[in-house]
């Protein structure tokens, strides 16, 4: 093919980081009107790559291309102005503002001197209705739910009229029913001619809305096809560079006493929380499921101790914990954020402190003073443990990959050893070998006698790694059923019972 029949091409590039190499000789390109989906493992260089394009990264070694032509992109404002626009996978929001203010901040629409405020809401508006969002262009942006808070970015990237649009794992927290619109988006740009770049972890997602794929290994090309011509184990292969048999590994079946019973508990604040009951036996591994919203994420909050219970009491080895006034973690319940960004990482820090952060008590001397050396061994444990991809331990937290990052705080949260796990979306953006080495982990840690609460969006994860299913709808314990008898149709039958 000759160049020209390309939207973009991107040649040879290269880009090294201090002790890796991220991107080697990578070429990649999108022809208009196509949907490229851009995969590989977490670390694999896609994230990189996109931002070489975007000029956030200057790269090594490359050129650039649009329409055949040459180009240059030093800055984002520069890929803006030749029609690059991209979501990012880490958003970059200012909380403070409304929706309009972050969509158009920079560049105002003017009237005169005057900021067109009308224009603004009106366009806004319109590409808000185009997608069939439900968000009020309004609203502060810390207030919104994460999945809120990707479609305002992704109205953003569309308000640009770009040429290309790079979406960075786009749906990692989109409803399903928001997923269904964005796809009808992509769908709609195709047909005006732009070039997507679809990066995402999702593999029945990618093969349902990319025309071509394009793998990515240690930072290496490795191979484009047309989606239509692979089947999703084949396109893993590709990924991972092996066979990947069983996506869960064996469950556990030993099951022990109770250690988390959870008592007729509500909490007043919205999503509401209703009389929920369960118990989580030690060796046992509890998925919640439910549609986003459902309250899931707060039901963990409630447990440890982050948000008011109106009523109820939550027991672990049959102390009321609530009353106690405790810290959660020294009642032995430890718990792993959904939203990484906000709750989770401390960006300006290396991977030591990141892992070390909430089990200092384990990193002093005897007299008191902090050891770099204890420091040290236990972020050696955590990196070897989730086999987290770092240079070296001294690396800042926010130059590892997403999933790498997620790693980091699974590890955190390990080192204090709990009883209790409470994990939200753990597998959220990580890639389909990381997330066999996760279940692996929580049915290793269930082994070893603790109780396991997760909630997952993924259906099959709640099947293949739970061994019992307690689905929220609304607020409320739709039913709790043993994964032996349970179905993807059962838990979405729960899933609506409220609603
Ligand atoms: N700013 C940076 N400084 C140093 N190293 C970096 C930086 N950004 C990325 N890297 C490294 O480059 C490699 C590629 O990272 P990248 O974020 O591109 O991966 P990815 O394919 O997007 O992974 P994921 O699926 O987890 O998002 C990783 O080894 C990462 O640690
Ligand atoms: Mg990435």
């Amino acid at each position: 093919m000759v160049s020209g029949e390309y939207l973009l091409e991107m040649k040879n590039v290269s880009k090294r980081f201090p002790g890796v190499q991220a991107l080697k000789d990578v070429q990649v390109n999108v022809k208009p009107g196509e949907v490229l989906a851009l995969m590989g493992e977490n670390g694999a260089g896609k994230s990189t790559l996109m931002k070489c394009l975007f000029g956030i990264y200057k790269m090594d070694q490359g050129e650039i291309f649009m329409s055949g032509n040459p180009v240059v992109i030093d800055n984002p404002r520069q890929a803006l102005d030749i029609g690059i626009a991209m979501v990012q996978q880490e958003l970059e929001q200012v909380p403070h503002r409304n929706v309009i203010d972050n969509i158009w901040l920079g560049r105002y629409p003017r009237k005169g001197l005057l900021i067109d405020d009308k224009k603004m809401y009106k366009d806004t508006l319109q590409i808000i209705e185009l997608f069939n969002m439900n968000i009020d262009p309004r609203a502060q942006v810390n207030h919104l739910s994460v999945s809120t808070k990707q479609m305002a970015d992704i109205v953003k990237a569309v308000s640009y009229n770009a040429k290309i649009i790079v979406l960075d794992e786009p749906t990692s927290s989109l409803t399903e029913k928001e997923t269904v619109g964005l796809f009808k988006i992509i769908r709609q740009l195709k047909q005006e001619g732009c070039g997507i770049i679809y990066i995402s972890h999702k593999i029945e997602e990618v093969m349902n809305i990319s025309d071509r794929v394009t793998v990515l290994r240690d930072g290496q090309w490795v191979a484009t096809e047309n989606t239509k011509d692979i089947d999703s184990n084949q396109l893993i292969k590709l990924m991972v560079n092996r066979e990947l048999g069983n996506r869960f590994p064996p469950k556990n079946k030993v099951v022990g006493e109770t250690i988390l019973k959870v008592d007729n508990l509500s909490s007043v604040y919205s999503p509401r929380l209703q009389d929920i009951s369960f118990e989580v036996r030690a060796g046992e591994i509890l998925g919640i499921g439910g549609l986003v919203g459902a309250g899931r994420t707060e039901l963990l909050e409630c447990i440890f101790g982050l948000r008011t219970v109106s009523e109820g009491a939550v027991f672990v080895h049959g102390k009321d914990v609530l009353k106690s006034n405790r810290n959660a973690k020294y009642s032995g319940i430890a718990m792993v954020t959904e939203e990484r960004r906000e709750t989770g990482i401390f960006p300006m820090m290396d991977i030591r402190w990141n892992t070390v952060s909430s089990s200092m008590e384990k990193n002093r001397t005897k007299a008191g003073f902090i050891s770099l050396k204890k420091v040290e061994k236990n972020t050696q444990w955590a990196v070897d443990a989730m086999r987290i991809k770092t240079p070296t331990l001294k690396t800042l937290i926010s130059s590892l990959s997403g999933g790498n990052q997620q790693k980091v705080l699974l590890g955190r949260c390990l080192l204090n050893q709990p009883r209790i796990l409470l994990l939200d979306e753990p597998t959220r953006g990580i890639d389909v070998g990381a997330k066999y080495e996760i279940y692996q982990l929580m049915i290793a840690l269930a082994k070893e006698g603790k109780a396991v609460v997760f909630v997952s969006s993924e259906m099959p994860e709640l099947l293949g790694v739970a061994d019992r299913i307690l689905v929220m709808s609304n607020g409320r314990n739709a039913g709790i059923m043993d994964a032996l008898d349970c179905s993807q149709e059962k838990i979405m039958t729960l899933a609506a019972k409220y609603l």
